[in-house]
């Protein structure tokens, strides 16, 4: 689903955040993307959308992540970004979630049951109509995630998706993403998180991806974690 060879991208040309990169993700896979602030998390996830640019070759479903491409390979990503405010662009919840179900020629009843289904999954029915400059930081967060909900993509992709969610809403989260069969890349700080929707993890330092293993594997390793300025998940932690 997602073939990475030798990409590399930079913000400024001296200094490449990612240097020569390659990682392949098939089918179904549930992958873990970890590591401290700044080592590129958010950065690969703009590449694999087109967000940013980059050198060598990035697949997503076969085809090559470059301009002519974008259109096609946008309708298989859901993206959530890491800033909410990035995201949502619209007048209120409602019209963001039904842009992606509207753009890809739904029908008025369509787009409303999509746009009801993703917002009773996420649990905010209730902010249907709600005003986005109106809502919390939490409810910003869940307004996202029921916009990649309602464009049921081919591969989700999420950028720290419990951030700011209280306890309640990041179980529903993480109950929502296990039973999604859909291939995922989620990039977070939230390791218990990851624990409970990921099988396989990849650490990422500031040289590129630092580990890649099984998510059990990676995420009882203290040392490899420290060496990269992580800790253990909190349910490894001895009080
Ligand atoms: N638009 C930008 N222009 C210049 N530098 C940037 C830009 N966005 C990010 N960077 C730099 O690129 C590096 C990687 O940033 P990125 O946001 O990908 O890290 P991250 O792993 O997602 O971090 P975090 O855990 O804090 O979310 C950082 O050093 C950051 O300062
Ligand atoms: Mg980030």
């Amino acid at each position: 689903m997602i073939k990475i060879e030798n990409a590399s991208f930079g913000y400024d040309k001296e200094k490449k955040i990612i240097p020569g990169l390659s990682l392949h993700i098939r089918e179904g896979e549930k992958v873990g993307l970890i590591g401290a602030n700044g080592t590129g998390k958010s950065t690969l996830l703009k590449m694999l959308t087109g967000l940013v640019g980059h050198e060598g070759s990035i697949k997503v479903c076969g085809l090559e992540v470059e301009k002519k491409n974008l259109a096609e390979v946008r309708k298989s990503l859901g993206f959530v970004l890491q800033d909410s405010d990035s995201q949502l662009f619209m007048p209120t919840v409602y019209d963001d979630i039904a842009c992606g179900p509207r753009n890809y020629g739904m029908s008025k009843e369509e787009v409303e049951a999509c746009v009801d289904e993703a917002l009773e999954r996420t649990g905010i029915s209730h902010l249907k109509y709600k005003e986005n400059y109106k809502m919390s930081g939490g409810e910003k967060r869940m307004a996202c995630i029921a916009t990649i909900l309602a464009m049921k993509p081919r591969i989700i992709l999420m950028d720290e998706p419990s951030i700011a969610l209280d306890p309640y809403n990041r179980r529903n989260l993480i109950n929502n993403l296990n039973e999604l069969p859909e291939t995922k890349l989620i990039a977070s700080h939230d390791l218990d998180m990851i624990l409970d929707t990921c099988d396989r993890v990849i650490l990422m330092n500031h040289g590129g991806i630092y580990a890649d293993g099984p998510a059990e594997e990676i995420l009882t390793n203290q040392q490899l974690l420290e060496e990269c300025h992580l800790e253990l998940p909190f349910c490894y932690q001895r009080r």
